[in-house]
């Protein structure tokens, strides 16, 4: 380990060793398209993250359907993808070759949205009701999820992120506010059914014996019944399910972690605390610290939410500046075990070179995420994602949001 740097320090993941310990968290950016392939916008975002040099590259949420899903310019893994996503993985290796790259697969159930697709639900949760899914359905889903994984590794990527956080179809089914009495519902055993199916099945069918299977997880969904919670009606935080589901996927071959929480659509500073209220992120440093006690020892645990504390320049009270940065907390986490990797989201689109400039001393370079959260609002608004304070073509989409906010509220005065 790098006594100095802990985050610069080479880690192995399966069969392959990373040159440092920085993840991209998945980071969906509403620009494929209409087809659900990979546009230029999509290859340039990823050239650069490529070029960036993190150790892990998890490519954003890929739907594994087109009737259900949750963003309308989004990428999907379905077979009329497979030259777009082959030549993506492709001209990722092109332009570095070492990053691991996994594609993180998803259904959005209850969150697919119903102005573009339908939304479909395993029990009805409120204000989220769909039309109830049967068994079936949730059986052909799992095809598609299969049908996913091994393309994905027909196009070249080391391996997938089965999604099991922010409160889509996976956390959807898990979590105990599924008591629906059905075979993916009621007890554990029938809710982490079809998450230990998908990882049985890959890991007996797709034939890269070196294909990497991991999840990212909600530690805790922050809702009644969500997952992390005491059971279907309370919220009250208990990791015994969590942790139980981590060790019965590392019992199937997961060989990685992203600790997450919280579920974007209803506890959005859970996942992505925000600079009003920071906070939060030192419970993502629990959650980590739980997971890491529960996990194997060769299982790589990434910790999330670190980008709100930069380059220590940040809203946390009570802390002096050269010990509250994201490098700091990164080393501190890594050297003590509360987590092996770190994993960077909104920071990775203010400055996707962030790890390649770390490694060659040029920290003084790094453009800082400002937690603006401009990126949240253009993800609300199925606009195309990036940053808003260090792109110009972001800061002029920004306005021109702004602009029509602007003439709405004019008209709506006159009506
Ligand atoms: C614009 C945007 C898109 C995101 N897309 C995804 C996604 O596709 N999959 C996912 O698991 N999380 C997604 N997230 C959550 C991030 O991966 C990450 O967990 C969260 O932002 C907290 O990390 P941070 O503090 O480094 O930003 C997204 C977040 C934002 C702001």
């Amino acid at each position: 380990m790098n006594q100095t740097m802990p985050i610069l320090s080479s880690i192995r993941i399966g069969s392959k060793v990373l040159s440092n310990r920085i993840a991209i968290n998945a980071m969906e950016c509403c620009d494929a398209d209409t087809n659900g392939n990979p546009t230029e916008t999509a290859f340039r975002r990823y050239d650069r993250l490529a070029r960036g040099n993190a150790g892990v590259i998890v490519v954003e949420a890929l739907s594994v359907v087109d009737e259900n899903r949750g963003r309308l310019h989004q990428l999907t893994a379905l077979a009329q993808n497979q030259k777009g996503l082959t030549d993506l993985v492709g001209a990722m290796r092109k332009a570095n070759p070492k990053p691991l790259i996994l594609w993180q697969l998803t259904h959005s159930g209850e969150l697919s949205s119903p102005e573009f697709s339908e939304r479909v639900c395993v029990k009805p949760f409120p204000g989220y009701e769909g039309r109830l899914l049967t068994e079936e359905e949730v059986d052909e889903i799992l095809e598609r999820f299969v049908f996913a994984a091994k393309m994905a590794s027909d196009c070249g990527a080391d391996g997938v992120d089965f999604k099991l956080c922010h409160g889509y179809l996976g956390s959807q089914l898990v979590r105990p506010f599924n008591d629906r009495k059905w075979k993916y519902g009621g007890s554990r055993g029938n809710r982490t059914r079809f998450a230990f199916e998908f990882y049985e099945r890959v890991s007996r069918e797709v034939k890269n014996r070196d294909f990497i299977l991991g999840s990212k997880i909600s530690a805790w969904e922050g809702l009644p019944g969500g997952m992390g919670s005491a059971g279907p009606d309370t919220p009250i935080i208990d990791l015994t399910e969590v942790l139980d589901l981590v060790k019965g996927l590392e019992a199937r071959g997961a060989k990685y972690i992203i600790q997450s929480a919280g579920n974007p659509s209803l506890t959005l500073a859970l996942t992505q605390p925000d600079k009003k209220i920071p906070d939060y992120s030192y419970l993502h440093f629990w959650f980590q610290k739980e997971f890491r006690k529960a996990m194997k020892k060769e299982t790589v645990l990434i910790g999330s939410a670190y980008s709100l504390f930069r380059d220590g320049k940040n809203s946390f009270r009570g802390v002096k500046r050269e010990e509250a940065s994201l490098v700091y907390w990164g080393n501190k986490n890594i050297s003590e075990g509360v987590c092996d990797m770190v994993a960077i989201g909104r920071q990775s689109l203010a400055d996707p070179m962030l790890p390649l400039k770390l490694e060659q001393g040029k920290a003084n370079e790094i453009k800082w995420c400002t937690g603006c959260d401009n990126c949240v609002e253009f993800l609300i608004r199925q606009k195309p994602v990036g940053c808003s304070t260090h792109e110009r073509e972001y800061t002029l989409e920004l306005k021109e949001i702004r602009r029509q906010q602007g003439n709405l509220a004019e008209s709506e005065k006159h009506t």
